[in-house]
């Protein structure tokens, strides 16, 4: 090769190496973590997951399929869970994860180990956790079908996502559409204070039903497309009925959790104190009203405009709401909800749904 030829190779690499210079610096620069919404996107996915420092960032949210960022500290999981319509695929871009998944909590029985490089698929309706196992944070991509999170989600630490799924439920069901809530555990995982059994037949027979009843009875009615909150304001009769039972229920079901338990604390802490001198005399009070409803009905915990809180007994579907209170917390003493379980002892139902009330979500509504 002549000094030409030299000169003209040097050249080539010296311009290789400072387009390979300047690559590497546009893609470190050019990585801006927000929600792309659903625009054309092209990015370097992995320089996007490896920057991303948060437990959860959305990153690309469309109509049908949503990817978000996630990094799991050391020791930390990303939390045991199911999505009941929604698939979803991971891929581990750093770090050693434990995999786990199974048709209910307490029967995990899939358990994979996988590292940098590792695609993770969940079906919809697995129960499933990835456990960091290894000694940095794991750095992983997830997309889900369909969307799981609203547009522009970022939670900077499981906490937070947690108190925003909480609070997303809370704020969500009056809203809702004429539809059957998703519970957010299995259906055993209330035990022994409700079996799966009462669990299927409350939900799946009893709810279904007035779900069923409502979208017969609305259909080319002025509340063919109105929210649950709405349609009871503004009904009587049998479409109030299966209105207020929808709101009575969601409400109910949502305020369980396998991890309940305790007590409250806080603003509503405080609000009870204030009431009926502590929590144990709520208690009291609250399963009092309970065992002296006549037939069938609903105990309710309620807050009015200023905060003060009241517990009221209401008959068949009745709710809080049309009173101009919010409904805080309810215990369903229609026989349906207990029969199966404790028959006629309904004092002993009532005083064993303590163990399973999750007071963060019932803090979340006042
Ligand atoms: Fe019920």
């Amino acid at each position: 090769m002549n000094i030409k030829g030299k000169t003209i190779k040097l050249i080539q690499f010296c311009a290789g190496l400072l387009l390979f210079v300047s690559c590497n610096q546009a893609s470190k620069t050019e990585v801006t973590l927000k929600d792309y919404g659903s625009e054309p996107t092209v990015i370097n996915i992995d320089a996007y997951t490896m920057s991303n420092d948060n437990f959860r960032t959305a990153l690309w949210t469309g109509a049908k399929l949503q990817t978000t960022l996630m990094t799991i500290p050391v020791g930390g999981d990303v939390g045991l869970e199911k999505h009941p319509d929604t698939d979803q695929f991971l891929r581990i871009e750093e770090g050693t994860a434990q995999v786990v998944m199974g048709d209910s909590e307490t029967s995990l029985t899939f358990v994979k180990t996988a590292e940098k490089d590792f695609a993770i698929f969940v079906p919809a309706g697995k129960w499933h956790n990835i456990i960091n196992t290894g000694d940095k944070p794991l750095k992983l991509y997830s997309i889900y079908s369909p969307v799981e999170h609203p547009h522009g989600t970022v939670h900077r630490t499981q906490e937070e996502a947690e108190d925003a799924e909480h609070q997303f439920i809370t704020k969500n069901y009056y809203q809702m559409n004429i539809e059957l809530i998703q519970l957010p555990y299995a259906t055993n995982a209330l035990e022994p204070v409700i079996s799966k059994q009462t669990i299927e037949f409350h939900h799946g027979k009893h709810l279904q039903a007035y779900v069923n009843n409502l979208k017969g009875l609305v259909q080319g009615t002025n509340f063919e497309n109105t929210d649950i909150e709405t349609i009871i304001k503004t009904s009587d009769g049998a479409i109030f009925n299966n209105a207020g039972q929808i709101l009575n229920h969601n409400l109910y079901f949502l305020q369980f959790s396998p991890k309940g338990g305790g007590k409250p604390s806080g603003k509503l802490a405080q609000a009870i104190d204030a009431a009926w001198g502590s929590f144990e005399n709520f208690q009291k009070e609250f399963e009092a009203a309970g065992v002296g409803l006549f037939g069938s009905g609903w105990v309710w915990l309620s807050a009015d405009k200023d905060g003060k809180l009241s517990i009221t007994k209401e008959p068949n579907a009745g709710n809080p709401i049309t009173k101009g209170l919010k409904p805080l917390l309810t215990f369903d003493v229609w026989e349906h909800a207990y029969y199966l379980d404790y028959q006629n002892r309904r004092a002993d139902h009532l005083k064993s749904l303590w163990a399973i009330v999750d007071w963060k979500t019932v803090e979340n509504r006042y």
